[in-house]
C-alpha cells in the first residue's frame, strides 16, 4: 500500500467525522438560537461530504451496486459480530453507562442492516417495486415497509420516525 492510499483513508475518515460533527454542532446551534452559526456548520458539513466522497472514489471503493451491497454486508456483519460485542464488554468493564447504551442501540440496528442488505442483494433488480423505509431518531432502528406503533429497540412512538425519501 502506498503512502497516498493510507493518506486517502485517513482523510476519508477525518472528513466523514467532520461532516457528522458539524451536523451535530448545527443542531445544537439551532437549539440555542444561533441560526447563522447553524447555517455555517451545515454549509461546511456539506463541503466535508464532497471531500469525503472525492477521497472514497479516489480510493476506488465505490464499485457496482452489487459489490457495494456486499461491502455493506461485510461492514455491518463485522460491527454486529465483532466490534460492538467487544465495545460492549469494554463499556461494561468501565461501567460507562452512556457508552453502553449507545453501543447497544447500534448493535441491535447493525443486525437489522445486515439482514436488509442481504435481502436486497438477493432481490437486486432495477424493476422491483421500491419499499418505504423509516428510521427511529433515537436508536436508528431501520424499518422496511410499514412501521410498527413503537420502535422494538427503544420503544419510541412511530410518529417520530423519519421517513426516508
Ligand atoms: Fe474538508
Ligand atoms: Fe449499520
Ligand atoms: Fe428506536
Amino acid at each position: 500500500m502506498t503512502k497516498s492510499i493510507d493518506d486517502l483513508k485517513a482523510a476519508f475518515a477525518g472528513e466523514s467525522q467532520a461532516n457528522r460533527r458539524y451536523l451535530a454542532f448545527a443542531k445544537k446551534a439551532e437549539d440555542e438560537g444561533y441560526l447563522q452559526a447553524a447555517k455555517l456548520f451545515r454549509a461546511a458539513a456539506a463541503a466535508e461530504t464532497v471531500h469525503a466522497l472525492n477521497h472514497l472514489r479516489a480510493l476506488g471503493e465505490v464499485k457496482s451496486t452489487a459489490e457495494n451491497i456486499q461491502a455493506a454486508i461485510r461492514g455491518e456483519n463485522y460491527e454486529a459480530t465483532v466490534m460492538y460485542p467487544d465495545f460492549i464488554a469494554d463499556a461494561e468493564k468501565d461501567q460507562d453507562k452512556k457508552a453502553l447504551a449507545s453501543f447497544r442501540y447500534a448493535l441491535a440496528v447493525e443486525k437489522v442492516h445486515e439482514a436488509l442488505y442481504t435481502k436486497a442483494l438477493e432481490a437486486l433488480s432495477k424493476d422491483a417495486p421500491v419499499a418505504e423505509y423509516y428510521v427511529c431518531p433515537i436508536c436508528g432502528y431501520t424499518f422496511e415497509g410499514s412501521a410498527p406503533d413503537r420502535c422494538p429497540v427503544c420503544n419510541t412512538p412511530s410518529t417520530r420516525f423519519e421517513k426516508i425519501s
